[in-house]
């Protein structure tokens, strides 16, 4: 997860590129699960997610300010959101940099495989999207999602002191291409 004070970067539209790690979901409470994009009326049930998530939550403008922005997805079971993504495309030294801002998925929803489907389309997004890569940053404490983006193909590429007010973060990446 990114500080929500770096949220104001803008989308570059470019080629197609696809993904190309192949991840199984489980099966089990999954099967009406759909991932589109956030809309409005979905921002406080991402709120209510985002607080039970993080010591320093993302506030509700934070994620309004990515409304419309094809990176900001939901995953939604039974009509419910259930989890997100954020992620953005800049331009970094004349690449296309995908950034991972903030992902989360509702405590009781965890470990059936809603945040292996927001990163199955995800990343696709940002590769659609123009990026050549995509990075992110994780506390160093989280094992969980760092098993997750092990998963798919990210790998560490350095550390950032006391990002997390105390906790350093590892920002991995992925490459796409
Ligand atoms: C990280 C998070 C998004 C993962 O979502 P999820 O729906 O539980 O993930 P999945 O069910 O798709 O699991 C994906 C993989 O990550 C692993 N994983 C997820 N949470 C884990 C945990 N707490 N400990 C160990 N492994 C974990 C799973 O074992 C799974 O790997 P496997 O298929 O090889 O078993 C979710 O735990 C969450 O919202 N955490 C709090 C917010 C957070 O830390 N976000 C990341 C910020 S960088």
């Amino acid at each position: 997860m990114s500080s929500p004070g770096v949220v104001s970067e803008r989308f570059f539209y470019r080629r197609p590129v696809h993904a190309n790690v192949t991840v199984q979901f489980p099966a089990d409470r999954n099967d009406d699960l759909s991932i589109r994009p956030a809309k409005r009326a979905d921002l406080l049930a991402v709120v209510r997610i985002e607080n039970a998530s993080f010591p320093q939550p993302w506030p509700h403008e934070a994620f309004e300010r990515f409304l419309g922005e094809p990176g900001f997805l939901v995953a939604v079971s039974d009509g419910a959101v259930v989890g997100y993504v954020v992620g953005d495309v800049v331009s970094n030294v004349g690449r296309q940099l995908g950034h991972i801002k903030d992902v989360a998925v509702h405590p009781d929803r965890r470990g059936n495989g809603v945040g292996s489907a927001l990163l199955s389309r995800s990343i696709p997004v940002l590769a659609a999207h123009g990026a050549d890569s995509v990075k992110l940053e994780v506390r160093e404490s989280n094992d969980g999602a760092k098993h997750l983006y092990r998963k798919f193909g990210f790998e560490p590429l350095r550390r950032v002191p006391d990002y997390y007010d105390g906790e350093d973060a590892i920002v991995m990446i992925r490459k796409l291409e």
